[in-house]
């Protein structure tokens, strides 16, 4: 594949065709035309033009920036892109869509969904994050699928123009077709790209995390047509296996999430699907879903053609901690005691890897059902036991004690130990309470979207691990002697806006004076488009929407207490006792963690013996290093890749770096700046005898810049 010469690029296609239409396609690793690289969710790329001898002399090659970030808004990049004959295809902060010469990082076309949407009739700016792109060919015919909101669109891939006869008029809309009542205008979007088998589209989405949540089952799409060919209810509805995990016989119609946002891993040889799940919602109160809640927070086996269940594994019962499954699985072989298997390696928030024989769902090493509390809040019923992989060993600290607070000044640590004496409940699993329980690692893990990438010679897992407890305290929803608007406020929005209305200081805004900023007219602009970060409310009656602005611009002495209004179903909310004071980050005065460093690092975890190789912090406070703390790492988002050329390739700190680390040792072995912190996962691929290295900019989480700067490198000539 080193030299394309036009010629070589007309015969492609029937090249293509071939390789798509043989049974056996395996990977060789050289390419990266999926999300994580392969489908089978790898992260590895078996170029070593790049390697540990030459790689101090990678420089940066091309930058190309679409100019659409939102630094007020916080916009972000989470994008993974993909490169397809010599075409790089990624996302920008506002969704849209580009085609990019992927030596000369020059553009091809870039296609704006704006244009395109006038039936959501929803802002540029205001699509959700969107993780990637989805690259489908039958040879003559090439598309790139893609979210921005709720849609899915399809494009031609050579010149990136909407295929009309698709869906409607070129896209389909999750929202439709979800299979029972959910609302007018129920709240969903796509995140991680869908993933091809043959000629369908299956893909996941993202739902709201209140109990009202949309549902949240798996759909496979004619790549065609876009006609919808299966859907699997992650949900069951009567008669399917996993109803009997769900007392609540009506549980399928009234309840939502157990949705898949992290992707999905595709093994092609067996036909294979395989779903991470995440927890249903609402989040953090189970007792209106007593059970273990089947198929929420599960890997899922399906069968790829026909959406039927082959097994699964459940990794939390009965979820209270929000603890969703973030990442597509890595399908690989490991060696156990001399035994070959065909496996599939889980990361989780918390910090465990599941790692399971893929062919039955059976575990690799022991899985232990650990008994946990059960001194749930009145009216919740904890699952007396927890899952517990003996080995692989867990890639982050899961256990916060007062030995562990820190701070760099005494003031600072006092402060610290009075805080940590409020929350009452340490251990991995301690449901929720209103005396606090520690969730660490954190709400965004531990494992996130970011994922693991494994090296298929060694069956050695890379891992970021962003290491800070987070706190989640319980307070009863006040019902009597509330305003509608309050009950309102307290089930949608206090979760980020907090209770008191005065946002977390950093990622979720304070409302408090909000009517000093914004018109009556342009807050209900708000809550019905979202932005950013923040979904939208569209599904919310226009008396609600009253009501929350009358209530969050401190009118709500004019707005009758009524019993009435109560929710946007006006039952299942009303059913929900507790709400979540927020989620709090702990963190000192001065924005660090309270917890002994490191706070961010790359793990490497032999997936044969289950041993963790080693672990190094990844990201710097310059400051802190000055003053002679040894480098701390920090929290961060986005993933590693692994190369052939023995090297781990990670952005994802807060400092606005790349690295590079040598496989075998984690030895940092390269470091170059970025424009803005690259909370996203690289991606490696050759043109023209060149190996690159890209990486998305686009900051815009814990304190870090928005960014919208894609950044190529390569060894120098
Ligand atoms: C998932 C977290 C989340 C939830 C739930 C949420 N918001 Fe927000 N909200 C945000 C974020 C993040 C922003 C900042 C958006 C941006 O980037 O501009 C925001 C912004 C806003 C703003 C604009 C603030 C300003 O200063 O311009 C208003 C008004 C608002 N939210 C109201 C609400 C209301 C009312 C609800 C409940 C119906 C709600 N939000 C629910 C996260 C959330």
């Amino acid at each position: 594949m080193s030299r394309l010469s036009k010629k070589y690029i007309r015969l492609l296609p029937f090249v293509l065709l071939v390789f798509s239409s043989c049974k056996n396609e395996t990977a060789d690793y050289t390419k990266w035309e999926n999300y994580a690289g392969t489908k089978d969710g790898m992260r590895y790329s078996a170029l070593d033009q790049i390697d540990t001898t030459n790689v101090t002399g990678l420089q940066e090659v091309w930058r190309f920036s679409t100019h659409d970030k939102d630094t007020t808004g916080k916009s972000q990049i989470q994008c993974n892109p993909i490169i397809v004959n010599g075409t790089l295809y990624g996302v920008s902060p506002a969704s849209k869509l580009f085609a990019l010469d992927a030596a000369a990082g020059t553009p091809r076309w870039i296609f704006d969904p704006a244009g395109n949407d006038s039936r959501s009739g929803r802002n540029p700016g205001n699509f959700n994050i969107t993780r990637g792109v989805t690259y489908w060919t039958d040879g003559s015919d090439s598309r790139i699928f893609y979210s921005a909101g709720k849609k899915i669109f399809a494009v031609a891939a050579g010149a990136g123009t909407l295929i009309k006869n698709f869906g409607h008029n070129g896209w389909i809309d999750l929202s439709e077709q979800l299979g029972r009542d959910a609302g007018p205008n129920p709240y969903i979007t796509g995140t991680t790209p869908g993933i091809i088998y043959k000629d369908l589209l299956i893909v996941g989405s993202r739902v709201a995390e209140t109990a009202d949540a949309a549902p949240g089952d798996i759909r496979a799409y004619d790549v065609r047509t876009g006609a919808l060919r299966w859907t699997f209810h992650t949900i069951p509805h009567p008669g399917e296996k996993g109803y009997e995990t769900w007392p609540d016989t009506a549980a399928w119609r009234k309840l939502g999430g157990a949705n898949c946002w992290a992707g999905m891993s595709v093994d092609e040889q067996r036909g294979v699907v395989y779903v991470p799940t995440g927890s249903v919602a609402g989040d953090f109160y189970g007792g209106i879903r007593k059970g273990t809640n089947l198929f929420a927070n599960s890997i899922v086996a399906l069968d790829a053609e026909t959406g039927n269940y082959l097994w699964h594994y459940q990794t939390v019962h009965h979820d209270l901690w929000d603890r969703d499954l973030p990442a597509n699985p890595n399908l690989v072989t490991v060696t156990v005691n001399g035994k070959k298997a065909a496996a599939l390696a889980q990361i989780t928030k918390q910090g465990y890897i599941f790692l399971l024989d893929r062919t039955n769902g059976k575990p690799i090493f022991e899985i232990r059902e650990m008994p946990v509390s059960t001194k749930g809040l009145p009216g919740e019923e904890p699952w007396p036991t927890q899952p517990v992989p003996v080995l692989p060993e867990p890639f982050a600290r899961q256990q916060f004690t007062a030995a562990d607070i820190f701070s760099i000044d005494e003031a600072g640590k006092a402060e610290l130990t009075e805080r940590f004496r409020k929350i009452r409940y340490h251990q991995l699993f301690d449901p929720p309470s209103k005396e606090g329980s520690w969730i660490f690692p954190g709400f965004d893990g531990g494992g996130e979207w970011g994922g693991a990438a494994v090296d298929p010679a060694s069956a050695v897992l890379y891992v970021f691990s962003s290491e800070l407890p987070w706190s989640l305290t319980m307070v009863d929803v006040p019902r009597r002697n509330a305003s509608a608007g309050q009950r309102l406020y307290n089930q949608h929005c206090a979760s980020c806006h907090r209770p008191d209305l005065r946002g977390d200081g950093s990622s979720f805004p304070s409302l408090a004076n909000i009517a000093d900023r914004l018109a009556p007219a342009a807050i209900k602009a708000v809550i019905r488009q979202g932005r950013n970060r923040m979904p939208s409310f569209a599904g919310l009656p226009a008396e609600e929407i009253t009501s929350l602005v009358a209530y969050i611009t401190h009118q709500q002495e004019k707005e009758p207490v009524s019993d009435q209004l109560t929710g946007a179903s006006g039952t299942i909310l009303d059913q929900v006792p507790y709400m979540m004071t927020g989620y709090n980050r702990f963190l000192d005065k001065n924005g660090y963690p309270g917890i002994r460093p490191p706070w961010g690092t790359l793990n490497a975890v032999n997936l044969n013996t289950g041993k963790l190789l080693w672990k190094v912090p990844v990201g710097e406070y310059a400051e802190l290093t000055r003053k002679g703390i040894p480098v701390t790492g920090t929290e961060g988002y986005g993933g590693p890749i692994v190369t052939k050329g023995g090297l781990v390739f990670i952005a994802a700190s807060k400092d606005k770096k790349i690295r590079a680390f040598d496989k075998r040792s984690g030895k940092q072995l390269w470091v170059a700046d970025l424009p803005a912190a690259g909370f996203a996962t690289p991606a490696s691929y050759m043109v023209r005898g060149v190996q690159y290295i890209v990486i998305a900019c686009g900051g815009g989480k814990i304190g870090a810049a928005s960014g919208d700067e894609y950044v190529a490198f390569a060894l120098k000539k």
